[in-house]
């Protein structure tokens, strides 16, 4: 089988989980929402978001696509858009850093109308490096919950010159991709790229928000002994109220056999931990950007490096009086991404739903330049879609409840 053909194959089982996105797509075949647009895309190259670019170029949008992680990249999937749906891919599995900005130089150069984007480096590069190309763009979207961070940054100080949908606040979308789909498809990258029983170890998880609540949970369902680190003081209280040990990273480093962050921030596990840690610890990441493990402390503390297998890098360094071995997945990497293939289709039906009428919504309705939130009848609209698909019935109110939920007279 060509790479091509492994790609539209791999597409096409993924749409079989994405009946939301089908009927989106249906539609915007009629309605030509994008019809005479440019849509510049920097996201995760996988099976799911090749259904969302397929859903746009059937409302006539030209796409151009280009990866929002180098290492995330799908080759089969890139050479399947290229080849048999004739979309521009601009990306390589292991693209070095310059490789990753001359593509997203390459998709900005379309001039694009619609910015879609996952983590804020598409939007980075056209307000820093192409700020001439910014009047041709008539809104964006975001997909991300540390997009959405550095576009809030961006609000403050007053640089938006377009709208743009924080796709990632969207209740569709986080309360079921972040939270579900991280925490599944990170155990299966750990699963998949260390092949160790997870039953009876104790994970450490770094963030408590909703894709750490997600993976907590499934760590446990897994059999994994918990334990939460938090800066914030209620999700650390919600994460002992769930049942799981809060400890200060400080702390949990003595006895973590697997290591997580999902913090979006930066040096959750740094120089201090390493030296505390056992012999043999696993460590990964989850969260956006490869920031979160201080590898390049890491590496410096080092005597030697090795790489055990694909993508497990074996770190020796000195612990006090012995040394130890530190193994890092997907070079700090989403581990989902790099070591397995992404979240669960399932759930990027619903994502990619919102990023899909969030676009056709900017093509369609005027917004003041800034950061918008989802409207709340795509959210609703993409439950119902996905419950309908799902053959999921619900109740609905009478009369009668909505007077007496709108009302302030009946009581006791
Ligand atoms: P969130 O904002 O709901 O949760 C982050 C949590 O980390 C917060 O509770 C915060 O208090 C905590 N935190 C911050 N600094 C910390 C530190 N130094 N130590 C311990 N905890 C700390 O964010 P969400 O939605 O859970 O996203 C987390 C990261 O995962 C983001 O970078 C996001 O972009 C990324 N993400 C990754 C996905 C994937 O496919 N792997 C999917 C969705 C989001």
């Amino acid at each position: 089988m060509s790479l091509s053909e492994k790609g539209k194959n791999r597409i096409e089982w993924a749409a079989r989980e994405m009946p939301v996105l089908e009927r989106i797509k249906q539609d915007f075949e009629v309605r030509q929402p994008f019809a005479d647009k440019i849509v510049a895309a920097c996201m995760h190259i996988t099976t799911e978001t090749a259904n969302l670019i397929k859903t746009l170029a059937a409302g006539g949008a030209e796409v151009h696509l280009c990866a929002s992680n180098p290492l995330s990249t799908q080759d089969d999937v890139v050479e399947a858009l290229n080849n048999e749906d004739n979309i521009k891919v601009y990306a390589k599995y292991g693209d070095d850093t310059e490789a990753y900005y001359n593509h997203i130089a390459a998709v900005l150069s379309n001039k694009p109308h619609l910015v879609m984007d996952d983590g804020c480096d598409l939007v980075n590069y056209l307000y820093t490096k192409e700020p001439s190309l910014l009047e041709n763009v008539i809104g964006g979207t975001e997909e991300t919950t540390t997009g959405v961070q550095r576009l809030k940054a961006m609000e403050k100080d007053g640089l938006l010159k377009y709208p743009i949908i924080s796709v990632n606040d969207a209740l569709t979308k986080h309360m079921f991709d972040n939270q579900y789909g991280t925490g599944q498809s990170t155990l299966d990258g750990i699963i998949r790229a260390t092949n160790i029983l997870l039953a009876g170890k104790i994970i450490v998880v770094a963030g408590y928000g909703w894709c750490g609540r997600g993976l907590a949970a499934k760590a446990r369902g897994m059999g994994a002994k918990v334990i939460v680190t938090e800066v914030d003081p209620i999700k650390a209280l919600q994460a002992h109220m769930d049942g799981f040990e809060v400890h200060s990273m400080d702390m949990a480093v003595f006895s973590g056999d697997i290591f997580v962050t999902v913090t979006g921030n930066k040096n959750v596990i740094d120089s201090k931990h390493f030296v505390n840690m056992k012999d043999g610890a696993i460590l990964c990441n989850s969260g956006h950007f490869d920031s979160e493990i201080n590898i390049k402390a890491l590496k410096e503390m080092s005597e030697s490096t090795k790489l055990v297998k694909d993508n497990i890098m074996e770190y020796s360094i000195n612990s006090w009086d012995t040394v130890i071995k530190i193994y890092v997945l997907g070079d700090g990497r989403l581990v989902n991404l790099v070591c397995a293939e992404g979240h669960p289709s399932c759930v990027m039906d619903m994502s990619f739903a919102n990023q899909a009428l969030c676009a056709s919504y900017l093509c369609d309705v005027h917004l003041e330049p800034g950061l918008h939130s989802v409207p709340h009848e795509v959210d609703v609209y993409v439950a119902d879609l996905k419950l309908n698909s799902l053959n999921l019935e619900i109740d609905y109110l009478t009369d009668e409840q909505i007077d007496y939920i709108s009302s302030w007279k009946e009581g006791t």
